[in-house]
């Protein structure tokens, strides 16, 4: 019953998200209208914004990097293990809001399925790592091995989406309203974190199939 009024709720909150990623397309349209008449207004809506979408992706990204460099210099298995839940846990909670609200909404904004359709599969690549990652815990044998080429994965992804032909200045120079993203993007990430701090894993944006997973290989860890 508790099974099925959260599973109620995953697919209201989804509904949610799906009406509120239409209301920022809708806005986007509108941003890219407004671009020629008004360029102060333009620039307030997505003009290097320190408190925007891509500004808060970008922060991501860095946190990230430099969990994957402290991962590095970790010499006790305990910490390694640590970091690995909190590199995993990290990058769910990002592929997650970039699929669920970033991506569609450049998508909408540029029609660039190029870039776009790329940048999902890499994610895709990243997703079946972290599931096998989680899946296998710390004590395998190829634990750092796979935390090596994830942290290849994602540098190399992160490269794509900063780069200056990226998707991000691509983002910036369509007219996307990217405060309003970002105050969803900021919204969804504290309750994916909600999820996460509370002993699940955050909804996979496919159906994933390793929910749970991450607290096995804490669990393990100990
Ligand atoms: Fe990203
Ligand atoms: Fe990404």
């Amino acid at each position: 019953m508790a099974k099925s009024r959260s599973a109620n709720k995953r697919k209201r909150s989804s509904s949610a998200r799906a009406r509120s990623a239409t209301r920022a397309s809708a806005r986007t349209n509108e941003g890219k209208s407004m671009r020629g008449r008004s360029a102060g207004s333009s620039r307030g809506r997505n003009g290097g914004g320190r408190d925007d979408a891509i500004a808060l992706l970008k922060a991501d990204h860095r946190e990230v990097e430099r969990m994957f460099s402290e991962f590095e210099s970790a010499r006790s298995h305990d910490r390694k293990s640590d970091l690995a839940t909190r590199i995993c846990s990290a990058l769910r909670v990002h592929t997650t809001i970039e699929e669920e609200i970033f991506y569609p909404a450049y998508l909408e904004a540029t029609r660039d399925t190029e870039i776009h359709h790329e940048a999902e599969i890499e994610h895709e690549g990243a997703k079946r790592l972290i599931d096998e990652i989680e899946s296998t815990g710390p004590d395998d044998d190829h634990f750092e091995a796979r935390i090596s080429v994830l942290q290849e994965m994602i540098r190399h992804h992160v490269k794509e989406e900063e780069r200056s032909s990226g998707m991000f200045s691509k983002a910036r120079a369509s007219g996307m309203d990217l405060r309003a993203l970002g105050r969803q993007l900021e919204e969804r990430k504290l309750e994916l974190k909600g999820e996460s701090d509370a002993g699940g894993m955050p909804r996979m944006p496919e159906g994933g199939r390793s929910r749970g997973a991450g607290r096995d290989m804490r669990m393990r860890s100990h």
